[in-house]
């Protein structure tokens, strides 16, 4: 028997699919396949803990060889959430033995899973394993490259915040770390799509030779660019891909380009703040801002986290169309 909270998610789908097997750039998604996700993902958001019974029978596997606590744990949940059965291999799997990505993820493959959810240090790995699996390829994050799953739930908390279709006359200003941020990299192909302005603000040495490729005006003045900012997103300082050798110290850093009250305030004045996480506290951000200032939107990204994967576990699982995916063997 269909329950009304699984007829709800039924109706909020409305037959529809997504036109991606695989999620491994946000370039991917169309605009027709956001909107169907963000429907479903408001309606699995409202749905809380629910336990749907959409993907019994399938099976997912998170094969995060970098750590992570938000994409992994959510992913994982979301999973369960939907009836699915999962598994975690990661680095203490068989690559510490020299096995490479491809045969790990066609070993995987072998059991019929349906999705494979993929975070690396290096760029491309994703990628490179979506065209030789059976399986959906997610893609956790691939080193510099791109995060697409959390620049979807990063659009989801800005469009639920403003209102409306797109961020057409929204400025949007991400500061910090550009250089070695792969949210940026998702970013910046999405938001252009909807209608927002995007600027970066950071030290010269954060900023890509290639960034204007992207459209965006460069500040290296935090506070000018803060001017009439709609949102402010705070990236941290990736030291473990070397970005501390970047700036003179990280104490410098936040003094220059730490987003503090002060600083919130310069932005509009209905600004919210946003960051993926992890947060460094009092070096990306401000402490006292974190969680408790009102214009804090970061533990709502962690909530929507939760609500795209599910959907997208879901929406790549269960295809209505039945149309699979075409791939070959290396
Ligand atoms: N934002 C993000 O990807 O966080 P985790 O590294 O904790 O997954």
């Amino acid at each position: 028997m269909i329950v009304d909270v699984e007829a709800d998610l039924i109706d909020a789908r409305a037959g529809r699919d997504v036109g991606f097997f695989d999620l491994v750039s946000v370039d991917a998604v169309t605009p027709e396949d956001s909107e169907l996700i963000f429907d479903v993902a408001r309606k699995f958001r409202q749905h809380g803990a629910y336990k749907f019974p959409f993907n019994k029978g399938r099976m997912s596997v998170n094969a995060f060889f970098e750590t992570s606590t938000r994409t992994m744990s959510s992913f994982d949940l979301s999973a369960k959430q939907l009836s699915m059965d999962t598994a975690a291999v990661g680095s203490n799997s068989s690559t510490s033995k020299g096995e490479t990505y491809l045969d790990t993820a066609e070993v995987l493959d072998s059991y019929n899973i349906s999705t494979l959810v993929v975070r690396s240090r290096e760029a491309g790995v994703a990628e490179m394993l979506s065209r030789h699996v059976r399986c959906s390829v997610v893609n956790a994050g691939d080193g510099w490259h791109e995060h697409p799953t959390q620049a979807l739930l990063d659009m989801l908390t800005m469009l639920d915040h403003f209102g409306g279709k797109d961020l057409t006359g929204k400025v949007v200003l991400i500061v910090g770390d550009i250089m070695h941020s792969r949210v940026f990299g998702s970013l910046a192909r999405i938001l252009p799509k909807l209608g927002a302005a995007l600027r970066v603000a950071a030290p010269e040495t954060f900023i890509p030779a290639c960034v204007e490729n992207f459209g965006v005006d460069v500040f290296f003045d935090v506070e000018k660019a803060l001017s009439g900012a709609d949102v402010v997103y705070a990236l941290r300082v990736q030291e473990e891909r070397g970005a501390a050798g970047f700036v003179p110290s990280l104490r410098e850093y936040s003094k220059m380009f730490g987003i503090s009250k002060k600083r919130l305030d310069m932005a509009h004045p209905k600004a919210i703040l946003m960051h993926p996480g992890p947060v460094r506290r009092d070096i990306d951000v401000h402490s006292a801002l974190v969680s408790v200032d009102e214009r804090s939107h970061i533990l709502r990204q962690v909530e929507n986290g939760m609500a795209i994967r599910k959907t997208l576990l879901w929406l790549l699982s269960d295809r209505l169309d039945k149309r699979v995916k075409e791939f070959k063997r290396k």
